[in-house]
């Protein structure tokens, strides 16, 4: 049976000041005067997106429209190349604007490295990317977050909107997820 790990890899403490520090550097090396659209991946961007936008509102960062898109990538480890699925698309013409991609994890780097080609195509104007967890050991494709939370060995980890089979979502802070033997 796979389940949470009782104490935190990153407590909630910890993910706050370092959300408040990204957001920080985010309005300092991004934002500007012009505004931008800050594109989540859901659903594993949805709490890091909802405590870092509220921060650079704080600091006086100029968002001008919060979208959402929901995809999700297949492959298998024998397999080179995978392909995104593209569940639900952005509701709004990203031609000419500037766009902050947020995601939960940076892992293989398909998801990432996909969404932004994509966005790219389409005509999206200084395009960065922000993921609070960052796995570069696990990376199949070359492709960095411009702005990172934290980075992590090679763990699989819940908590703070990231799931295992959509369960632990909901956990306040980030935890390993571990084998413990099925109870009697
Ligand atoms: P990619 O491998 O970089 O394309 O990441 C794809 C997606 O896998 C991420 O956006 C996450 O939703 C998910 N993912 C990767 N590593 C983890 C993890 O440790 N815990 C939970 N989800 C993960
Ligand atoms: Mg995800």
């Amino acid at each position: 049976m796979l389940v949470p790990r009782t104490t935190p890899l990153i407590t909630g403490e910890r993910i706050c000041e370092r959300v408040r520090e990204l957001a920080v550097q985010i309005v300092d090396e991004y934002c500007g005067e012009e505004p931008f659209i800050a594109a989540g991946l859901l659903r594993g961007c949805y709490v890091f997106m909802a405590d870092l936008m509220r921060e650079i509102s704080r600091l006086g960062g100029h968002v001008r429209e919060l979208e959402f898109m929901v995809c999700s990538s297949y492959g298998s480890s024998t397999e080179s190349s995978r392909t995104l699925e593209i569940q639900r698309d952005l509701n709004i013409d990203v031609r000419g604007e500037r766009v902050l991609i947020v995601d939960d994890i940076v892992d293989t780097g398909h998801t990432l490295y996909a969404v932004k080609q994509m966005l790219l195509n389409r005509g999206a104007d200084d395009l960065n990317t922000a993921v609070l967890l960052d796995k570069p050991s696990r990376r199949e494709v070359a492709i960095d977050a411009d702005f990172v939370g934290f980075t992590i060995e090679n763990l699989f980890v819940v908590g703070y909107g990231l799931d295992y089979a959509q369960r632990y979502r909901e956990l306040p802070h980030i935890t390993v997820l571990e084998e413990r033997p099925e109870p009697d």
